[in-house]
């Protein structure tokens, strides 16, 4: 099939390349002229494992191509796959901005047949709005087709290639079937429901993972405070079928380009329509407390910041990703310089984009060694595997005193006991000192 992707992001991308992969041709469309510039170049803008590799190889089978130009991308497609973003506006709801410029954008250049899909993230009855807003400009009927996404970044293309499910939400079957054609070499169980059906289903995982995280992060908290061990519970716990064992790591809090929006934005749609969804809105506060936690212990340890010197390990929200977006670590330099602290930061991919957000307030280092040579206290903020693998004895060397505030309980027990000298204080677990 003839496909063309508004939107190279990390949904658009992954998309793209992997529809590729399966055998169809694709033409990926972004405005931003540089991304499309890295791209034609066979060099791809985001940090994802294996998805230049996969760029690559269909770029020079001949089917994958990029450009900033609608028309030239839009004349031929049988499916118009839009994957731009939808950010948290200042009301908490989804800013659906760059939807509506890609449904004016799409409407001067498709053609009556051609299916189109709103893969981003979108309030119920968002895909009624854009079909609106793209018949008023093309004059005709738009068969218009719900398909959300669930990948997780930092295993994008694997997520893609080898979904739980796809949802395929429309109220035209035609376009619901041809859906299912395109994705039919995935080999991947579909669901198909009703338009508003796919656009809930998306918020409702989202907002229940959410809910996960904050819940575990409360029974860690708890935890901590009667002496027992948040890993060994969440174990306990996750061994139950009907609880599962996903998304019980205690640590710092969600992060990353959707959760925290996506929380938001469907508190949003519950208020607009009368409903008091309290859960939620406890799931955010946790969130928010969670993560200044390190502050937190590092003040109670210390009694003040002022002057202290700390290495922060990991700036991502997580792991496999250069993303920063609402990462834990925005919160924790915020609050660390604001109490006076010099923080020297590590990440081995995301130092690019955090300069962008956090900027000079805090020194960006390129190793682990360098981050926490003289440091007073180290921060684990994202659990990357260099952080996990890290010789305790070799930072020992270069430190003061070894004192690790562990937002990610990177550490097994022993590795922890086995030091001569050390300051552990891990999340909903009692804390280890040797001396
Ligand atoms: N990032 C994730 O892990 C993830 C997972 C599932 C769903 N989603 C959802 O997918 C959507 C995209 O997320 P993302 O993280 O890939 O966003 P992103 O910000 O990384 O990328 C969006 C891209 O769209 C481009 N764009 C904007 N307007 C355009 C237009 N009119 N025509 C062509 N391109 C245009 C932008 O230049 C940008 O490159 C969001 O709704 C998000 O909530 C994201």
């Amino acid at each position: 099939m003839k496909i063309a992707v508004l939107g190279t992001g990390y949904v658009g991308l992954s998309t793209g390349v992997c529809l590729s992969e399966i055998g169809h041709h694709v033409i990926c469309i972004d405005i931003n002229e540089e991304k499309i510039q890295l791209l034609n170049q066979g060099r791809s803008p985001i940090y994802e494992p294996g998805l230049e590799e996969l760029l690559v190889s269909n770029m020079s089978a001949g089917k994958l191509n990029f450009t900033t130009s609608h028309q030239k991308a839009l004349a031929e497609a049988e499916i118009i796959i839009i994957a731009v973003g939808t950010p948290q506006g200042e009301d908490g709801a989804a800013d659906l901005s760059y939807l509506e410029q890609a449904a004016k954008d799409i409407s001067k250049y498709m053609k009556e047949s051609t299916i189109v899909v709103i893969k981003s993230t979108v309030p119920v009855g968002t895909n009624d709005y854009i079909k609106k807003i793209i018949e008023t400009h093309c004059g005709y009927r738009v068969k218009m087709v719900s398909n959300p996404e669930f990948l997780r970044q930092g295993s994008a293309i694997q997520d893609t290639m080898f979904a739980d499910r796809i949802v395929i939400g429309s109220e035209d079957k035609a376009a619901a079937e041809k859906m299912k054609e395109m994705y039919r070499p995935l080999n991947v169980p579909v669901l198909l429901t009703s338009t508003k059906s796919a656009e809930m289903i998306k918020y409702a995982s989202n907002a229940f993972l959410a809910t996960k995280i904050s819940y575990i992060n409360e029974i860690a908290n708890l935890c901590e405070a009667v002496g027992a061990d948040v890993e060994d519970v969440a174990k306990g716990m996750g061994k139950d079928k009907r609880i599962g064992e996903a998304f019980l790591n205690a640590g710092i809090g969600y992060g990353g380009s959707c959760f925290p929006k996506d929380v938001k934005a469907l508190l949003h749609t519950a208020g607009q329509n009368g409903v008091n969804f309290a859960m939620l809105k406890e799931t955010i506060r946790v969130n928010d407390v969670q993560r200044e936690l390190l502050v937190t212990k590092a003040l109670k340890r210390f009694g003040s910041l002022q002057g202290k010197r700390i290495a922060l390990l990991g700036l991502a929200f997580k792991p496999e990703t250069d993303d920063m977006r609402e990462a834990p670590s925005i919160t924790l330099t915020s609050a660390l310089t604001g109490l006076g602290a010099e923080v020297f930061a590590y990440d081995p991919v995301a130092i690019e984009n955090a300069r962008k957000i956090i900027g000079d307030r805090v020194k960006y280092t390129t190793s682990i060694d360098e981050a926490v040579s003289g440091a007073d206290a180290i921060f684990i903020v994202t659990e990357w595997k260099d952080v996990k693998q890290v010789d305790l004895e070799v930072l020992a060397a270069k430190m003061k005193q070894l004192i690790i505030f562990d937002g990610r309980n990177c550490f097994d027990e022993n590795k922890i006991k086995a030091c001569s000298n050390i300051e552990y204080y891990p999340v909903g677990k009692p804390p280890i000192i040797i001396q």
